[in-house]
């Protein structure tokens, strides 16, 4: 999704907001652009479509792009195609103000008849472009740009993180907020803003998490927070934790590879310090409930989104089958929107690797309004769902910046785990079981890297299906969501359409697209469902598709109905999809990658989506 960064201080911004810029890339867009104010005070604006490289291309010599404040903004499209036309910066009428923007303005039809009526001339589809025009409005009749930005905000309905400098005030840059990320960084004599910490994280680490409804005022010597009712906000500043080491590839030809091969850290970051093998259970103490709290906990709801909802598919199998707390998944999108029956003693879980996509928060809202206590699963440390849940979990994966999500899923599915473990305790769940998921979690990090050493095995395996044009996924029981996971990373990133089935339901339809051009990944374990899976591959053999099984270890049978097999050890059934989701990312990303195709940004998608 669109991505934001701005810079006042004493260097020259333009190559400072570029390679910002450069860094969220990850989320995905299709156009940028940057406005500086030079030396001059000339407002001057560059914009492309295209990628980044384009747009720095285009620029002139950089004497006619410096200047001491710019605001820059990578565009994923909504309203309007990704033109250049369309790309922001967005400027009023007479050029003085520019504006980015991400989000949306739902009601910006409205906003822009009246704004035509009143003879402002529009030149884009964007909504982004009826809040310049109407800042410009208010400006005109206020003569006071911060008053002029209240204002146009209190008309806007809708999600926005903004940032605008007007030549007028060559020195200042205006933010805000509402339902977009947006943060402040603090450096010396200097300040950035920014949709997100891996823009600045290079020049500081001291920043400022805006809330909705407040506006920052910046200039290189100091600033100053609003709300939109022109109270002044005394704002946190909180140091990140993280270096910029994270936010880059380093060995690896993509971040993708990158984050799968970090699993076994990521995982161990999952778990560390919440074991108490001593009374064989776990603790999850952001969550903040007590112990009498969590026991009369009745039903849990978990909303999510992607490859978050597969983890929270995991994650009800899981809790059902050892806490024996009925749980109802649902996608965040479907949840906020279907006035959801809420029952006393449901908790709600929302899990989201960024913590900021539009429609899980949407979701936790409308949780929370029901009066449900709502905890979060993230990633993102001071991200906008962590920061409105009454508590949750913090995975501790580190930085996912490939858009396909790898690591944050085997984190999520780890703590989901822990969570099943911590409830089970305190109804029926045996000791003995409580030490064995202990002893077995333990080792999955190890287990995992068994499997990484096998990835040119997989790259070779990847190289039999890459040019087919469809594949099937089949799976059950805990392996059946890890079917649909390993289907929605080869499309993801593949654009080879691909299904996940729960492997019995085969019959039921999927059966009859099978013949021998026909790719079918099935997870294969030994556990008490092996038999019933190994009948399903059976009659897909019949019909000559192309098996490729994920098996466990020692499983020499399974070769004989194979077209080829990557084994996994073996581990408890409620772990297993730790270590079986690991080959379906390799062979996606070694499939994506074979095909030449862009990895880390595939078409069309983005890493946070901030837009319902
Ligand atoms: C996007 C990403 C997915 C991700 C999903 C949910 O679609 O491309 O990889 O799983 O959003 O994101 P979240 O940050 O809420 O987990």
């Amino acid at each position: 999704m669109c991505g934001i960064v701005g810079y006042v201080g004493n260097r020259n911004a333009t190559p400072i907001i570029i390679e910002g810029i450069k860094r969220l890339e990850y989320r995905g867009y299709d156009s940028a652009g940057i406005a500086i104010i030079n030396k001059e005070h000339e407002l001057k604006i560059f914009k492309e479509a295209g990628k980044i490289i384009d747009l720095e291309r285009s620029l002139p010599a950089p004497n006619e792009t410096s200047g001491n404040i710019g605001i820059a903004h990578t565009r994923w499209a909504t309203h309007g195609e990704p033109t250049t036309t369309n790309a922001h910066p967005h400027t009023n009428c007479c050029n003085t103000i520019a504006l980015i923007h991400n989000g949306i303005i739902e009601n910006y039809k409205i906003l822009r008849k009246k704004l035509e009526a009143e003879d402002h001339i529009f030149v884009s589809e964007t909504d982004t472009e009826v809040l310049t025009h109407l800042i410009g409005h208010f400006y005109r009749e206020e003569n006071n740009l911060l008053l002029a930005v209240q204002e146009a905000l209190k008309l806007v309905e809708g999600a926005y993180g903004i940032a605008i400098i007007c030549s007028d005030f060559p020195d200042q840059i205006i933010a805000a907020r509402k339902g977009s990320p947006l943060i402040l960084g603090i450096g010396k004599n200097e300040f950035f803003v920014a949709s997100d910490v891996s823009a600045i994280i290079i020049h500081t680490k001291r920043v400022i998490y805006l809330q909705d409804n407040e506006i920052v005022t910046v200039n290189k010597n100091n600033f100053e927070i609003t709300t939109i009712n022109n109270k002044i906000v005394t704002a946190k500043v909180s140091e990140i934790d993280w270096d910029v080491s994270s936010i880059e590839k380093g060995e690896y030809k993509h971040f993708m590879l990158k984050e799968i091969f970090e699993q076994p850290k990521s995982v161990g970051n999952a778990f560390r310090g919440r074991l108490i093998p001593e009374l064989s259970t776990t603790r999850l103490g952001g969550l903040g409930l007590t112990e009498e709290e969590l026991r009369q906990v009745e039903r849990l709801h978990i909303i999510a989104c992607g490859t978050s909802w597969h983890a929270a598919l995991i994650g009800k199998n899981i809790i059902e089958g050892l806490a024996r707390i009925p749980v109802e998944v649902e996608y965040a999108s479907e949840y906020r929107y279907r006035n959801p029956i809420i029952p006393d003693n449901t908790v709600v879980f929302v899990i989201s690797q960024s913590g900021e996509t539009a429609d899980t928060l949407a979701a936790l809202r409308e949780a929370k309004s029901k009066g449900a206590r709502v905890f979060g699963i993230t990633n993102v440390v001071g991200s906008t769902i962590a920061r409105e849940s009454d508590g949750g979990v913090y995975i501790h994966a580190g930085t996912e910046i490939g858009v396909a999500s790898t690591k944050a899923l085997t984190s999520q599915v780890t703590v989901l785990s822990l969570l099943a473990v911590l409830l089970g305790r305190m109804r029926n769940l045996s000791s003995t079981y409580g030490t064995t998921f202990i002893e077995e979690l333990i080792k999955i990090p190890e287990k995992i890297q068994r499997i990484l050493d096998n990835n040119e095995e997989i790259k070779k395996i990847a190289g039999t299906i890459k040019d087919s044009t469809n594949a099937l996924y089949l799976g059950r029981g805990v392996n059946y969501p890890i079917a649909l996971e390993g289907a929605l990373k080869l499309k993801e990133i593949s654009y080879i359409h691909a299904e996940g089935y729960p492997a019995a339901e085969m019959k039921h339809g999927p059966i009859a697209l099978i013949d021998k051009n026909m790719p079918v990944i099935v997870i294969a374990l030994k556990d008490v469902i092996y038999d019933k899976i190994v009948s399903n591959l059976e009659e897909v053999k019949a019909r000559k598709g192309r098996i490729i099984t994920i098996a466990t270890e020692g499983d020499e049978t399974i070769k004989d109905i194979s077209e080829n097999v990557i084994y996994i050890p073996q581990t408890i059934n409620v772990l297993q999809p730790l270590l079986s989701v690991i080959p379906l990312q390799l062979l996606a990303y070694h499939v994506a990658d074979l095909r030449n195709l862009d990895v880390d940004q595939p078409r069309n998608l983005a890493k946070s989506v901030t837009v319902e």
